[in-house]
Parts: C-alpha cells; sequence; structure tokens
C-alpha cells in the first residue's frame, strides 16, 4: 500500500464509523488517502474526524472549495488509483446503477476510471431487495466490485445479510486490488463467451443454455487489468464491455473458429468460455422445413473442435479452456487438459446449485498442466474472472 493513492467514498450509514478505522489503517500502511463524504454520512461521522486521521482536507459537497484541488471531482477521480466506498448504502448503488451524479461522491464515481470497490452495509431487507440485487448485478457487469456484507446481527436488530464487511476483509480486497492494477498491459487476450447457434433451416437452430456471463465477466476483468482484449461472442443478451480492444460477435461454431483461428497468432492468450455446439445439421435446409405426418430425423456431424485445432497450432500462447460436465467432472477436465493441450482448465459441476449457466456465480476446480487442482468455492462470476487472471499470471 505503501505511497498508493485511495480515494475512500462514505455515505450515509450507520457503518460510517468503521470507514474511520479503514482509513486509519491504510494511512499506517503508508497509502496517500482522500475522502470524499456525501451530505448525510457527515450525520453519523463528522469530517473533522476524516479530515484528521487522513491528514487530507475531506470533501462534502459538490461546490465546496478546499484549496488543494482544482475542479475537485475530476481531480479526485484522476488522482485515485482505487475508489472504495466504505459504507455503500442502497441509495449509492441505485445511483451509480442508473448513472445519477447528483452531489460530490456520486459524480466523481462516474468520472473516475479507477477500479471502483463497493462495501454494502444496509439493513437485510433492503440488502435483498430485488431491485437493490439488481442493480448490484448491473454494477457487476459493468465491472464494479464489491466487497460481499457479512451476515449478522444489524444494528436495526435484524439478523442477516447486509453488515458491514470486517475491515480486514476490505483492506485485503484493496491489496489484491493493487496487486491488479494493470497488470495485464501490454498482454494481448482473446475470449470467447456464449453459445454458438447451428442452423437447421432458416427460422431454427440448435443451441445451449450459455448466458455468456463468465465470458463477459473475464473481458470486463482483463480489460480492467490494462490487457487488449477481442472478445468473439455468440448470441447473447449482454452489454460488452467498455474498453475492448475488438467486439466480434459471431453465430455458429464455424464462425468462431473463423474469427479465433485469424487472430490466434497475435494473441498471448486465449480463453475459450464459449459453450461451442460440439455438433451441426449435416444439412441446412435452404427453406423452413415444414410440418408432416412423419417423425423429422435431422442428421448431425461434429463441429470442428476449435480449442483442439487451437492446442495443436499453439506456438507462444497460453490457452486456457472450459469443461462443463454433469458427472466425472475432475477426470473429464483433466483428459480434456492434456488431450487439447491446454495450460489450464475451468470445471464447472452443472450439477451443483449457483454453478454453471445463466447464474451469476459459479463454482469451479481449476486444473493446470502440473496437475494441480484448486477447489473455488461459490463465488460471483466477476470475481471468479479475476482469479482466473491471476492464476493465469502464476503460470510458468
Ligand atoms: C440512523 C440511520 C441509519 C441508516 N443506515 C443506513 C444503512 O446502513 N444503509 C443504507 O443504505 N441506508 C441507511 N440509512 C438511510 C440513508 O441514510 C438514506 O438512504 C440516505 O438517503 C443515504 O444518502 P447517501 O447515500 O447520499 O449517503 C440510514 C438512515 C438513518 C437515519
Amino acid at each position: 500500500m505503501q505511497d498508493k493513492n485511495i480515494a475512500v467514498g462514505i455515505t450515509g450509514g450507520i457503518a460510517a464509523y468503521k470507514a474511520c478505522e479503514l482509513v486509519s489503517r491504510l494511512k499506517k500502511m503508508g497509502a496517500n488517502v482522500k475522502v470524499a463524504m456525501t451530505r448525510n454520512a457527515t450525520e453519523f461521522v463528522t469530517p473533522l474526524t476524516l479530515q484528521s486521521l487522513s491528514g487530507n482536507p475531506v470533501v462534502t459537497g459538490m461546490f465546496d472549495r478546499p484549496a488543494q484541488w482544482e475542479i475537485e471531482h475530476i481531480a479526485l477521480a484522476k488522482w485515485a488509483q482505487v475508489f472504495v466506498v466504505v459504507p455503500t448504502t442502497a441509495n449509492l448503488i441505485g445511483k451509480l446503477a442508473a448513472g445519477i451524479a447528483d452531489d460530490f461522491l456520486s459524480t466523481t464515481l462516474l468520472a473516475t476510471r479507477a477500479p471502483i470497490y463497493l462495501a454494502p452495509a444496509m439493513n437485510t431487507q433492503m440488502y435483498t431487495h430485488p431491485v437493490v440485487q439488481a442493480n448490484m448485478r448491473k454494477l457487476r457487469e459493468m465491472g464494479v466490485r464489491f466487497i460481499e456484507p457479512a451476515t449478522g446481527r444489524l444494528a436495526c436488530g435484524d439478523v442477516g445479510p447486509g453488515k458491514l464487511a470486517e475491515i480486514d476483509a476490505i483492506v485485503a480486497a484493496l491489496e489484491e486490488a493493487f496487486q491488479r492494477v494493470r497488470d495485464y498491459a501490454d498482454c494481448r487476450i482473446l475470449i470467447t463467451a456464449g453459445p454458438t447457434r447451428e442452423a437447421i433451416d432458416p427460422v431454427r437452430y440448435l443451441s445451449n443454455h450459455s448466458s455468456g456471463k463468465m465470458g463477459y465477466a473475464l473481458a470486463q476483468a482483463a480489460v480492467r487489468r490494462g490487457g487488449a482484449v477481442t472478445l468473439v461472442s455468440g448470441p447473447v443478451a449482454l452489454e460488452p464491455p467498455a474498453g475492448l480492444e475488438e467486439l466480434v460477435r459471431v453465430e455458429s461454431a464455424d464462425d468462431m473458429y473463423q474469427a479465433v483461428i485469424q487472430r490466434y497468432p497475435d494473441q498471448d492468450i486465449v480463453i475459450m468460455a464459449a459453450a461451442v455446439a460440439d455438433y451441426k445439421p449435416k444439412i441446412l435446409s435452404g427453406q423452413k422445413i415444414k410440418k408432416t405426418a412423419e417423425p423429422l430425423v435431422i442428421e448431425f456431424v461434429k463441429n470442428i473442435d476449435i480449442l483442439a485445432e487451437l492446442g495443436k497450432s499453439k506456438t507462444h500462447q497460453k490457452l486456457i479452456g472450459f469443461a462443463a460436465e454433469t458427472e466425472n467432472l475432475e477426470e473429464y477436465a483433466r483428459t480434456k487438459l492434456i488431450r487439447k493441450n491446454l495450460d489450464l482448465i475451468v470445471a464447472n459441476d452443472l450439477t451443483q446449485e449457483g454453478a454453471g449457466f445463466g447464474v451469476d456465480t459459479n463454482i469451479v476446480k481449476l486444473i493446470d498442466r502440473s496437475g494441480k487442482t484448486e477447489d473455488v468455492p461459490l463465488m460471483s462470476k466477476a470475481d471468479l474472472g479475476d482469479l482466473v487472471l491471476d492464476r493465469i499470471k502464476q503460470l510458468s
């Protein structure tokens, strides 16, 4: 943390007093800390306390004029290497998700390109409210990171999730954030995501349940960490991350193969998170197949195995595959890793709740070439995207 610039936002929740401990800890670790508080936060803890702890003036209003900063929100937005909001109210989460910038803190959060970490704290009913959860999902998809609240007895007397994460956990998340700041700069990464569609006739296709969320989370994390990211995406209903080098939209496995193989020689890392169809209809009917009294028989042939082809022609690239299985997960994944000449495989057990298609979380095993296996517990796909990138960095 020595000499790192950390902006700490504080919003109007009971846990605001805990931000004092955070600021004090960060200062003791050698960080430069600047604090921005919402007006409501000042009802809970005084700017003078935070000013004394941080050693810097504290901004509370859009039109305050501290001597040191010029156009304050832009200056702070640029100065920050990491931005953390402790505690984060439901209100701030909602405003950021909607792009509302009606005070100093929300305006600065829109203006910064530093990684944003939010540590929510609120009553359990508020935290589990569908609109708060939807706002958090939206922000996660945009690359905002959450330091998840703990479950426990809250100030209001309720017991449940919504308690501010421990200060130790917040400090650990910030230390991790600094390890990840631009650690993929100068690295060319191609990521595939989503399902493919194998046309049967002009109106029908064979596909699968992949939502693309894992691949998009990886792309989001890789962009945030400074990578030059090409995202090759099958048809999904997700917003692509801002800052991609290139977005290539494809439909079929053949399209995806072409898009990937052309770009392969220029890449340092290729992560195949797409759920590519193994089969396609042998014959693509030019006209819509009409309903008849007879059963419809369609013959399927194998698609090109993109990952295996990449494995065969690998030169300098690190190649990462995904395995989604409903049985014998580790054995199948290990076999796939060897057979397809991969460096790392991320294995999803589709039978576990919270893992696999469609959901925002995943439970995986990571297996590398040396045979090392890591069991990764349930975590958000956003967090898993970062963890997978951490492990790719550690590959020899
Ligand atoms: C005593 C008290 C405690 C509060 N605690 C919380 C809280 O922990 N989390 C939260 O989201 N809102 C909490 N609120 C409500 C927020 O203060 C309110 O939504 C406010 O508009 C937030 O403003 P801000 O996000 O600009 O700081 C609390 C309100 C009061 C009066």
